[in-house]
């Protein structure tokens, strides 16, 4: 499938995201947006109230992460909010065929997020429960960490794992123009980039030059 660029928006200025937003609007495919606990992963960010004020102001869909301790409960709502795609983690959740049947339900896609440490292979059953694998190339919780080149096998494994099906498989943290090339190279087709693109003077631009980074 096309590459698809996902910008991060927690590398984005949390005054005005939906300045942030638009600026990437015309070059990206999807909309990144982190939320954290505090419990799940060392850090607080987004929760529901912002991810429903940014669909409204939003003309991408939003691809959002949840890096917390309850997905099963909190999940759902951000599907029926109207998000794009809900991920929730491997780790955290308790029930997640339940969980990722509900969002299908409520319209989005259901992704399944995986840490660096976590073995792809136990999930095998559930890719059926699936549109999109999330396989973490740096440990969450927080935006501008170095890629972690350790994970690479592990995106060939789970292209491999995922042949024939219609699915996404994500890479998310750390990818860079330096580093998006061994992303695709190893399988990955959607990737994630916060500092890349809005550290970047053109965050538009970084997004293009990344897309044909990915295209190679
Ligand atoms: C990290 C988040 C990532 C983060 C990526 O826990 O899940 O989405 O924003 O940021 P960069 O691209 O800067 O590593
Ligand atoms: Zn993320």
């Amino acid at each position: 499938m096309a590459p698809q660029i996902s910008p991060s928006i927690l590398s984005a200025d949390f005054a005005k995201l939906a300045d942030d937003v638009a600026l990437i609007s015309d070059a990206a495919d999807w909309v990144h947006v982190d939320v954290m606990d505090n419990h799940f992963v060392p850090n607080l960010t987004i929760g529901l109230p912002v991810v429903e004020a940014l669909l409204k102001h939003s003309a991408l869909p939003l691809d959002c992460h949840l890096m917390i301790e309850d997905p099963d409960r909190w999940a759902p709502q951000y599907a029926e909010a109207g998000a794009g795609s809900v991920t929730i983690h491997a780790e955290a959740a308790k029930a997640p065929v339940r969980t990722l049947r509900t969002i299908r339900a409520a319209g989005a896609r259901a992704g399944l997020g995986i840490n660096p440490a976590t073995p792809v292979e136990p999930y095998e059953d559930l890719l059926g429960e699936i549109d999109m694998l999330l396989l973490m190339t740096v440990e969450p919780g927080f935006g501008g960490q170095k890629f972690l080149d350790v994970v690479l096998p592990k995106v060939r494994r789970a292209r491999k794992m995922i042949e024939g099906r219609d699915l996404w498989l994500q890479v998310d943290g750390g990818v860079s123009a330096e580093t998006i090339e061994r992303c695709a190279e190893a399988g990955a087709d959607v990737f994630v980039a916060g500092n890349a693109v809005y550290g970047a003077d053109d965050p538009a631009e970084a997004v293009r030059a990344l897309r044909g980074k990915a295209q190679q």
